[in-house]
């Protein structure tokens, strides 16, 4: 088809609220969501279950080329296995920011990221988005937040979740995956030059919502 599939990345850090604000902004327009951290974190939980060690660059990649990996909906199946629970696991968060620093790992998770560009458009979120994987998007936003608001966030969504937390490990927690994130020599986390930046720690998620949304107006009108 000839027609633009237009592309709206959401990049920002750990717990920054990245994945409610792009599911939220994907249903106002009623484009298709793609959460890229669920990807990582799914080749970490394959790898898990194969035992492979977390820097067997080859298999890892190996694996992540064939992930038999879908989104419907809320659901995520690997392997045909309901595991959207399982993927919000502390140590398949900590592993997926492992291999995430593996070039081959993401060169070999590329396509099935590419692929979830759709009519009527997409919205994406990740580290990499607006920077690699979709640089010709036409709004990227680098969503920010200071880190104890985000270890705050975190701590409520565990308690909520019925599992006991301690809220300054999990500051510790994030901010050294930040630090792995940030500081890894492929596709590293950062704004891309012409994203939006957007610090939420004093917004509500709707105010949050809001500000994608109009931005993507004005994108729409001037752009
Ligand atoms: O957003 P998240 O916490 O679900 O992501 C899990 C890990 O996956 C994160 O620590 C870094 C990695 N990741 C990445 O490197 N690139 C992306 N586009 C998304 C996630």
């Amino acid at each position: 088809s000839l027609r633009h599939v237009p592309v709206i990345t959401i990049d920002g850090p750990t717990a920054s609220g990245k994945g409610t604000l792009a599911s939220a902004v994907a249903e106002a327009l009623g484009y298709h969501f793609l959460d890229s951290g669920a990807v990582y974190r799914a080749t970490a939980l394959s790898a898990l279950r194969a035992g492979l060690a977390p820097d067997d660059e080859a298999a890892l990649a190996a694996l992540a080329r064939a992930l038999p990996l879908a989104f419907r909906g809320r659901r995520i199946l690997l392997d045909g296995e309901e595991v959207q629970e399982q993927l919000r696991r502390e140590d398949v968060g900590l592993l997926a920011s492992r291999i995430a620093s593996l070039g081959a790992v993401r060169q070999a998770l590329r396509q099935l990221q590419l692929d979830h560009r759709r009519v009527p458009g997409l919205v994406a979120d990740g580290r990499d988005m607006g920077t690699v994987v979709f640089p010709q998007a036409d709004l990227k936003v680098f969503l920010t937040a200071s880190a104890a608001t985000r270890a705050g966030r975190r701590h409520a969504q565990l308690l909520a979740r019925g599992e006991s937390a301690n809220i300054d490990s999990l500051r510790l927690d994030l901010e050294s995956r930040d630090e792995r994130d940030r500081n890894r020599t492929h596709a590293p986390l950062r704004p891309a030059e012409d994203a939006v930046l957007l610090d939420n720690s004093a917004l509500s998620v709707d105010e949050t919502v809001a500000a994608v949304l109009k931005a993507w107006e004005s994108r729409r009108r001037f752009g």
